[in-house]
Formats: C-alpha cells, structure tokens, sequence
C-alpha cells in the first residue's frame, strides 16, 4: 500500500495532465453519465479530466492522497468556475467515505501507481451506490508503440518500468485491469482498449518535448539519480533522444490504456 508516485507534479508532468480532458481520457464512461448523478474522481491530479465530468454529472467530488495535490483540483475547477464540485483528501486504498455514497467512482492513469489495486478497487466499490459504476483507465507502457526506432528510448522505457515498480506500481496496468477487477469481486466488467496517438508536427513537439523535460526534472529523474539506477548523462541522453523523436518528420507514438467499466 506505500507505493510512492513515481512522476511527481513537476510542472512537466502537470503540463501533461492538463492536456487531458473527458473525451480523450475517459470517452468510454461519457455515454452512461447522466445530470443527476455524483461522481468522485479519485486521485484527480490538475483535474481538467474532473472540470470536464462536472459538466456532464450534478456533482463531483475530487479526491487526492495529499492536500498539495488537491490543491490542483481545486485551482483548476475555481479558474473554470465549476461550482458542483467538493474536494477530500482520500488515499485510494481507504477512501474517507460512507458505503454506497457516489452513483460513479472513477480513476484515470491511477491504478497503476497504487501498492494495491485490487484493494483500490474494493474501496471504490464499497463508496458507489449499488447499480452505480466504477470506472478505470490505464497506460500500459510495454505496449506503447513508436517509430522511429532510437536505441536510447528503450533504455528510457527500461528505465521508467524499473523505477515504477521500485515505487510499489505496476507499468503494464492496462492489461491487468480486467483481471484486478474480477479479483476485486466485481462480475459484470466491460473491459476495452483505447489510445492516445502523437504524430503531427505539433503532437510530436508538445509530447517529445515534455518527455525530454519530465526525464531531466520530475520526481522520476531525481529518484533515478538518488538510487543509481542512471547517470546524469544518461538522462541527458534519453532527453535527447525525445527530441530527436519529436524532430523526426516520420515520428510516430501510440499509447495504449485499458479500461474497465464495473457495475457495483
Ligand atoms: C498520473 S496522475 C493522474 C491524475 C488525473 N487522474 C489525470 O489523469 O489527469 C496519478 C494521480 O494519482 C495520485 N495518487 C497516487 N497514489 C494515490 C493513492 N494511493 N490514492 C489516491 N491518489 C493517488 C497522484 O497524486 C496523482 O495525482
């Protein structure tokens, strides 16, 4: 359950958060969220994926395992003027709430870093109503796919599975989730795919480039240093290779999430 959060809320991460919104992120929820409903978002990070539920639900509450972290949530749903919406801090694995509070429990790109996810997801289950949902989405790093081929970013992806498992986390949760889920005790699960895909011009500068600043500045690259897992020069070395990625006319990402939609 001490799993630490690999990324961190470097700006660089949150610059990568912040570019997620409920279409991109959460579109296989959208079709069952309806006006009169109460949502939390657990570990909701900036919380633009949030800002954009509460206009689809009566309520949200956003939750986070830190108040620093809420503090994100909440400037993001003030500055969009969201005004249905609660904040709590929650660890994920007890979350602070009474059986059956929430008609939908939803958690995007969490899973993955928690120590326990099938515990997470009990919890989850436990604070939405019963005929509610509960709903995850999550990256699978083994199956991300690029091109071109740059030896070096295989060694940032070796490096990013080592750490977040060092963290207590599991990198490949999108393919585990179905499988979290039915251990969890939930039995009607629909369980899909869906991906992020970066290859305009554009795309590649925005993703490359925040790839390139995440590996020299947030918690991953200071955790890299602190153990010896990589040399300063070996993260100037990936950085350079994000660049030379999102250089690359050719240049092509696809990041693979899986998802589940559970009835409680
Ligand atoms: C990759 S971010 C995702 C943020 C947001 N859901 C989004 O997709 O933009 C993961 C978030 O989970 C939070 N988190 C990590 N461990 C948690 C836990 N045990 N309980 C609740 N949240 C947690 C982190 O603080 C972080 O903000």
């Amino acid at each position: 359950m001490d799993a630490v959060y690999t990324h961190g809320h470097h700006e660089s991460v949150l610059r990568s958060h912040r570019w997620r919104t409920a279409e991109n992120s959460a579109a296989y929820l959208l079709p069952h969220l309806k006006p009169h409903m109460t949502l939390l978002d657990v570990g909701s990070g900036p919380g633009t994926i949030t800002a954009d539920l509460a206009a689809r639900v009566g309520h949200v509450t956003a939750s986070e395992v830190t108040v620093e972290a809420l503090e994100l949530a909440r400037a993001e749903l003030a500055a969009r003027g969201v005004a249905n919406a609660a904040f709590a801090v929650a660890d994920a694995h007890a979350l602070d709430f009474p059986d059956d509070t929430f008609c939908v429990v939803h958690a995007h790109q969490v899973l993955q870093h928690v120590g326990d996810p099938v515990r997470a997801l009990r919890e989850m289950r436990r604070v939405t109503k019963p005929g509610g949902f509960v709903a995850a989405r999550d990256s699978d790093y083994t199956a991300f796919a690029w091109y071109p081929q740059i030896p070096v970013l295989d060694d940032w992806m070796a490096l990013y599975q080592r750490m977040a498992r060092g963290n207590g986390g599991e990198p490949d949760a999108g393919r585990r989730l179905l499988s979290w889920a039915r251990a969890a005790g939930f039995e009607d699960v629909t369980a899909t795919s869906s991906t992020w895909c970066f290859a305009t011009p554009e795309d590649r500068a925005w993703w490359g480039g925040m790839w390139a600043e995440r590996i020299l500045g947030s918690a991953m690259a200071d955790q890299a240093l602190a153990t010896g897992a990589a040399t300063r020069d070996d993260l100037l070395r990936m950085a350079d290779g994000w660049r030379e990625w999102a250089a690359d006319g050719d240049g092509w990402f696809s990041v693979l999430h899986g998802e589940i939609l559970c009835r409680a």
